[in-house]
């Protein structure tokens, strides 16, 4: 069979289609922040959801089995994870799911510990449920953020704290943790009794080829003392549809955190959701790995442009369409950055202080877009800083 080729170079015009991401910014700004992508859906999704939505009859669902499976084989395929599919369970989203599994396994006033940067719902979560989060702050050595182990354990030790937040690969530094740091991480909370919730939404997007290691596939003692949470919104550019699936091979912790999504009647699955999630999970490898390699090359000429252009430092990217901007050395206020970007770049990006206080003077910028479209963002910075 041949395999199908997508065209990633393709621009859409989004506006009009209910996009979050094209309704921010007025529309001279190219939307570079929420992190969807601007290529389109792979061709198989497409064909099954038009097939089925014209059977003009959308009523409830019963829970899929289908869903389950195309989950679970998705984990064993791209990743080498063996997962039951009675493991796997839908969720409307994945932070909705990090927000059942927070209440199931803590209490207002405890402690959330999270590696900061962060992605800020990690912190709207915890505020919105009255737990504490404490960021271990990742170290920057050159262009690479490293986990401060020291700090992370000292946070751990804690008794008011439950939880570890683990993004992975992690928005927004764009670091994919290695085997031995994800088992140094996972030793630390089984040693302080920490119970592990895996956000590995971003797990289809690493480069270099390197390989995304699921965090619970790593032993039996840290699959029991572990949530993983997964969407196929990031890869196959579906978030609209609400569907995630959480995976926890521990019955008593999946128990648990089914408890609190019933209480919540937060269960149902979404017809076009679960159609997208089994079309991509089964039949659409082939634009996982195209999309991985199209947006290496951008990563690539991003990079290339931003780091001859003064005052704008780029992490790079180990995974992840998220690209983490130094800009401090434009010697701005973040308000001030903010604004400049706005207003005279005319591109929209986040702000870094919506990451970490500690995050003052920097920015993120989604690359997932045609070439031209970057290229047309990056003259834009390149043009803006030089009138500086
Ligand atoms: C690390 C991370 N987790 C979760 C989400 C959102 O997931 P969902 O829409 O499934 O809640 C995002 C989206 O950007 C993300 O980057």
């Amino acid at each position: 069979m041949l395999e199908i080729v997508h065209d990633f170079d393709e621009v859409v015009d989004r506006r009009g289609s209910d996009s979050k991401k094209y309704s921010l910014y007025p529309e001279d700004v190219i939307p570079m922040w929420i992190a969807d992508t601007d290529f389109k859906s792979p061709q198989p999704v497409v064909e099954a959801l038009v097939k089925r939505m014209q059977a003009g009859i959308y009523g409830y669902t019963p829970t899929s089995e289908r869903l389950k499976i195309a989950a679970a084989r998705w984990q064993k395929l791209r990743f080498g994870w063996d997962v039951d599919p009675a493991a796997v369970e839908y969720i409307p989203g994945v932070i909705a799911g990090v927000i059942s599994a927070v209440r199931a396994f803590s209490q207002p006033g405890d402690n959330i510990v999270v590696q900061s940067p962060c992605y800020p719902p990690f912190s709207d979560l915890a505020d919105h449920n009255g737990r504490h989060l404490l960021r271990n702050r990742l170290v920057r050595k050159n262009d690479r953020f490293e986990i401060d182990f020291e700090d992370f354990e000292a946070k751990i030790a804690d008794s008011r704290t439950k939880l570890f937040i683990l993004c992975n690969p992690q928005n927004p530094s764009g670091r994919v943790y290695t085997r031995e740091e994800l088992i140094r991480l996972g030793e630390l909370c089984l040693r302080h009794h920490i119970i592990v919730l895996a956000d590995e939404i971003h797990a289809d997007i690493v480069f270099d080829k390197r390989k995304h290691i699921p965090f619970a596939s790593l032993s039996t003692e840290f699959a029991q003392n572990c949530i993983s949470f997964m969407n196929p919104s990031k890869t196959f550019n579906v978030p609209g549809f609400r569907t995630a699936v959480f995976i926890a091979k521990n019955p008593i912790l999946k128990e648990a955190v089914h408890q609190i999504i019933v209480d919540n009647k937060a269960i149902g699955e979404n017809i076009c959701g679960t159609i997208a999630l089994c079309a991509a999970y089964e039949e659409c490898g082939y634009y996982a790995d195209q999309l991985v390699a199209y947006l290496q090359s951008n990563r690539d000429y991003a990079e290339e442009r931003l780091g001859k252009i003064k005052g704008v430092i780029p992490s790079r990217l180990e995974g992840t369409y998220l690209m983490w901007l130094d800009c401090r050395g434009l010697e701005m206020s973040q308000k001030e950055l903010d604004r400049f970007f706005v207003d005279r770049v005319k591109v929209g990006l986040n702000s870094g202080t919506t990451f970490g206080p500690e995050c003052e003077g920097f920015l993120r910028m989604n690359i997932a877009c045609p070439r031209a479209t970057l290229t047309k963002a990056l003259d834009r910075i390149e043009a803006a800083v030089m009138s500086l």
